[in-house]
């Protein structure tokens, strides 16, 4: 899958690209991530991309004859047009579920905002989804880029060592509820003990009391998930474990 992303920050993706499971899935060639530099469009001495309000009020706003002729640059060099999202703190509220319709894609770009954000024009002529991460204010949409682009690349088949594990995850696939515990080695800890059924190697025991436990976590940490996976479409049935690998 290709990530198109524009920002006036590229350095910041520095680390965040060069580490771990995106690192890996980058040099399998499971994503490729483009960095355009907005600034690299403007043709002006300064690379100016940002002017003051009309009608006065703090801050900058991101030039529409700026971002436009960039982002149709870079979307027409691809037969494939893919989908296209700005971040705003005003749009629709990212989750596993949009992650899940984003993984279906072949190309997405990332829109990152700055200062006072876009000139309305550049979503009127764009005509791009606006995605926010969450009711707040961030400095730039590059850190919201950031987590639709992990979110979604984590989905992807092959990136992620074991394929099973985004199935059991939270607010996943056909699992709306929360994650079951997990424990590791040791056994035992200041006196708190591994739960004795998951020690046992009974497969069909381990699954229940996962389930169970997924269900009475959901209900008492995210008591507004209840019920959710009815509403979704969904089966309401928890997807649970059924092969561990911890002894
Ligand atoms: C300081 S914000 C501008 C906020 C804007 N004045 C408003 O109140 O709607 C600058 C940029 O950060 C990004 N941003 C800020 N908060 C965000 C959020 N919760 N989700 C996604 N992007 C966000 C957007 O790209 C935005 O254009």
């Amino acid at each position: 899958m290709q990530f198109d992303i524009f920002t006036l920050f590229p350095r910041i993706f520095d680390g965040f690209l060069s580490e771990s499971v995106l690192k890996n899935a980058l040099e399998a060639g499971k994503i490729d991530v483009r960095l355009h530099n907005m600034r690299d469009w403007a043709d002006d001495k300064h690379a100016t991309m940002d002017d003051r309000p009309f009608g006065g009020g703090p801050g900058m706003v991101l030039k529409v004859d700026r971002v436009v002729p960039c982002v149709e640059d870079v979307r027409s060099r691809s037969h494939e047009p893919g989908r296209l999202i700005l971040l705003s703190p005003q749009g629709q509220t990212f989750h596993q579920r949009l992650a899940e319709s984003l993984a279906e894609e072949k190309r997405i770009l990332l829109l990152c905002g700055r200062y006072e954000g876009f000139d309305e024009r550049i979503t009127d002529i764009l005509q791009p989804e606006e995605i926010s991460i969450g009711d707040y204010i961030l400095n730039g949409g590059e850190t919201a880029a950031m987590v639709i682009l992990e979110t979604v690349m984590r989905l992807l088949p092959g990136v992620l060592g074991d394929e099973d594990s985004n199935r059991y995850d939270s607010f996943s696939a056909g699992n709306r509820q929360l994650d079951c515990a997990q424990y590791t080695r040791p056994r035992e800890y200041r006196g708190l003990a591994v739960p004795e059924v998951l020690l046992n190697g009974n497969h069909r025991e381990i699954a229940a009391w996962r389930a169970a436990d997924s269900e009475q976590r959901t209900a008492k940490k995210r008591p507004d998930l209840c019920g959710k996976n009815c509403a979704d479409g969904l089966t309401g049935e928890t997807v649970c474990y059924n092969s561990p690998n911890v002894h």
